[in-house]
C-alpha cells in the first residue's frame, strides 16, 4: 500500500525534524486500517524507477527494451515497511522469486504481514523473508541466480518516528540506534567503550563534522559521567555537547545534531562495512544482464556505493604502475546504467520529504 491508493485515507500528515540525516520526514497516520492498525510504517522513495531499473516495470531510459520479468528472481536487501517488496512481488507471476533482507524484526513481522495478502493467493510467486544482515547475502542466496538485486538504503521512518527505538532526539529517550535490537552494542554502549580518537574519526568520516575532536572529547566525557551517575545517556545530554561546541551555530544544533546521531548511527550498525560487503557479494549472484539497484540518502552511503561498483566497473586489475596490461583486461562485471544519479522530482518531493535526499544508481552486471 502506498499513500496514493485510494483506500489510505490520510487523517493527519505531521512533519517533524527527525534525529537522523538531517532528514526531515514525514509521518503520516493511516485511517482504513489496511496494514497493522492501520499505522503508517514507511513511504517507499522513487518506486517506479526502483522497479524500472529492475526490469519490472517499462519506461524511462532504466529500461528501453521494456522488457518485464515477470518470472524473475529478485532480493530487496532493505525490506522495511515492504513497500518495494510490495510493489516487486505484485508484478511477479508464480515462476518469480522474491527475496527480502531486514535485520530489524519490527520490519520484519510487520512487512511479511502486509506481503501475504499477495504471496498467499493462488499463483503467487515464491516469497522469503530473511531476517538477517544483508552483508550476509552471499551466503543466503546463490551465485549467479538473481535478475536484481535493490538497495534502499539507511532507516525507515517507524524506526524514527518510534521514539521507544531510540534513534531520535524527538522525546528524549535513551539513545540506542541498533537496527537489530540483538546486537549486543547499543549506541550507549558504544559510546561509553569508544576512544575521543576514533569517535572524532567516526564525526569525520560518516559525517563531514569540523570541530570532531573537542566534540568527540566532550562526547566521551559525557559518556563517563553519567556512566558514574548510573543513568543512560539522553540526546538532551549529546544536545548540550553540541551546543558548547558549537556557540557560535545555534540555529544549525539541530542538523549538527542530527549528524552527530548519523556517525554514530553508522558505527553501531557497521553500516559502510555491510554496504561493501553486500554488494560485493550481489554482484556475484546476479546473472549477467541482471541489476543491480541502490538508493542513497546521503555523500557518505553514496560515496561508499560509488567506490564499491567501481572496482567491479574496470576491465583492468592491474597494479597502476604496470606499463602493459598482464591481467587479460576482461575483469569488469558491472557497467552503468544510468550515467548520473537519478534523483526524485518535485512532486515527490513535495509528497515525501524524506525523498528529497535521495540519489539512485543502477548497474547492471556485464
Ligand atoms: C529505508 S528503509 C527501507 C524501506 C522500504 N524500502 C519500504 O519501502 O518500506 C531501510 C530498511 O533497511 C534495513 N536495513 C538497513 N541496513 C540493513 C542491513 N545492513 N541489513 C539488513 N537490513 C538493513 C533497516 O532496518 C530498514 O528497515
Amino acid at each position: 500500500m502506498t499513500r496514493n491508493d485510494p483506500q489510505v485515507k490520510q487523517l493527519h500528515t505531521n512533519e517533524i525534524l527527525n534525529s537522523v540525516g538531517g532528514v526531515v520526514r514525514s509521518c503520516t497516520e493511516n485511517a482504513t486500517a489496511g496494514v497493522e492498525g492501520g499505522v503508517f510504517y514507511h513511504d517507499p522513495v522513487m518506486l517506479k524507477e526502483c522497479l524500472q531499473g529492475l526490469r519490472l516495470e517499462a519506461g524511462s531510459d532504466l529500461n528501453k527494451s521494456g522488457d518485464i520479468l515477470a518470472g524473475g528472481t529478485f532480493v530487496d536487501c532493505t525490506l522495511g515497511g515492504g513497500g518495494h517488496s510490495y510493489a516487486i512481488a505484485s508484478r511477479l507471476n508464480e515462476s518469480g522469486a522474491l527475496h527480502s533482507f531486514d535485520r530489524d524484526d519490527d520490519a520484519v513481522k510487520f512487512a511479511s504481514k502486509r506481503l501475504a495478502t499477495i504471496t498467499e493467493k493462488p499463483a503467487a510467486p515464491k516469497f522469503v523473508v530473511h531476517p538477517v544482515p544483508f552483508a550476509m547475502l552471499g551466503e543466503e542466496i546463490a551465485a549467479d541466480t538473481l535478475d536484481g538485486v535493490l538497495y534502499d538504503l539507511g532507516i525507515s521512518s517507524h524506526q524514527v518516528d518510534d521514539s521507544s527505538r531510540g534513534f531520535t532526539f524527538v522525546g528524549n529517550n535513551p539513545l540506542d540506534l541498533r537496527m537489530d535490537r540483538r546486537e549486543e552494542v547499543s549506541a550507549q554502549e558504544w559510546l561509553r567503550a569508544v576512544s575521543a580518537d576514533d569517535l572524532a574519526e567516526a564525526l569525520r568520516k560518516n559525517a563531514d563534522m569540523d570541530r570532531a575532536f573537542k566534540l568527540a572529547t566532550r562526547i566521551v566525557e559525557v559518556a563517563a559521567e553519567t556512566g558514574r551517575e548510573g543513568r543512560d545517556i539522553l540526546p538532551s545530554d549529546i544536545k548540550e555537547v553540541v551546543e558548547a561546541v558549537f556557540p557560535d551555530k545555534r540555529r544549525d544544533a539541530n542538523s549538527l545534531l542530527a549528524r552527530v546521531f548519523q556517525a554514530v548511527r553508522m558505527e553501531v550498525n557497521g553500516e559502510l562495512r555491510q554496504i561493501e560487503t553486500s554488494i560485493r557479494s550481489a554482484v556475484d549472484c546476479l546473472k549477467v544482464g541482471g541489476r543491480l539497484v541502490v538508493m542513497s540518502y546521503h555523500s557518505v552511503e553514496d560515496r561508499c556505493v560509488k567506490d564499491t561498483c567501481a572496482e567491479f566497473e574496470k576491465a583492468c586489475i592491474c597494479p597502476e604502475h604496470l606499463p602493459v596490461c598482464m591481467c587479460g583486461g576482461n575483469h569488469q562485471r558491472l557497467k552503468k546504467v544510468n550515467r548520473k544519479p537519478i534523483l526524485p522530482s518535485n512532486e515527490e518531493i513535495a509528497k515525501n520529504s524524506r525523498a528529497r535526499s535521495a540519489k539512485l544508481r543502477v548497474y547492471e552486471r556485464v
